[in-house]
């Protein structure tokens, strides 16, 4: 990725509560930091994470499924409106959605997800469950390139946290999401700072 515009330009799509994004607003706040946040997406409506951006005055969007006769055609409808507002990097931060064909042929390559587990375990909706009903005693969460699995693509960083005995979904959850918005918070910025290249699947910062 190119990292010629400064600050680089970020798109962050959501769903829920939005700690992940307040994370990225907050680290944007410093021009150091080199990237900003210039759209928020979401695929529903009265969620946290869009009142964060709100509150932080950046413009919101939202595509919801329904409002589409097709997947396909959400997925062109949330592309369109994403390349609008030409990111440099689309980051899916807690996006409960696919995306799909027509994104990807747009924004392969320059967008990343953050998926509540160590992947290639548990990818999916359910990762802290799945690691606790596994058994793991430690979990985590990885930042990766999307592709066109779930939870497949290139990792760009990974994060690990102990699976404690009492732990619930919820609090092995909460002590992810802490390890989580500081592993997307670093890397969003390397890779707006340094650029990157992926290479047979290895991420690898710098021009
Ligand atoms: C994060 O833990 C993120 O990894 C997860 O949702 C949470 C969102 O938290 N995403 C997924 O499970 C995607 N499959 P947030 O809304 O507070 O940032």
């Amino acid at each position: 990725m190119s990292t010629s515009r400064n600050p680089q330009r970020l798109v962050v799509l959501v769903s829920g509560s939005g700690t992940n994004l307040q994370a990225l607003i907050d680290a944007c706040a410093d021009p150091a930091y080199g990237a900003v946040v210039v759209a928020v997406g979401a695929d529903r409506d009265d969620i946290l994470a869009l009142e964060r951006a709100e509150a932080a005055g950046i413009p919101t969007f939202v595509k919801k499924v329904g409002q589409f006769t097709s997947r396909d055609n959400w997925d062109h409808a949330v592309a369109d409106t994403v390349a609008a507002f030409e990111p440099d990097l689309v980051v899916l931060a807690g996006f409960m959605k696919l995306v799909g064909e027509d994104f990807l042929g747009r924004f392969a390559g320059r967008t990343v997800n953050t998926h509540p587990a160590l992947s290639p375990s548990f990818p999916g909706m359910h990762g802290p469950a799945d690691a606790l009903t596994y058994g793991v005693k430690v979990t985590g969460a990885t930042l990766f390139v999307v592709d066109g699995g779930v939870d497949t693509g290139p990792i760009v960083a990974q994060t690990v946290v102990p699976v404690e005995d009492d732990d619930d979904i919820d609090s092995l959850h909460e002590r992810i999401k802490v390890a989580e918005r500081a592993m997307l918070v670093e890397n969003v910025g390397r890779m707006a700072r340094e650029g990157f290249t992926i290479t047979d699947r290895k991420v690898r910062f710098g021009a």
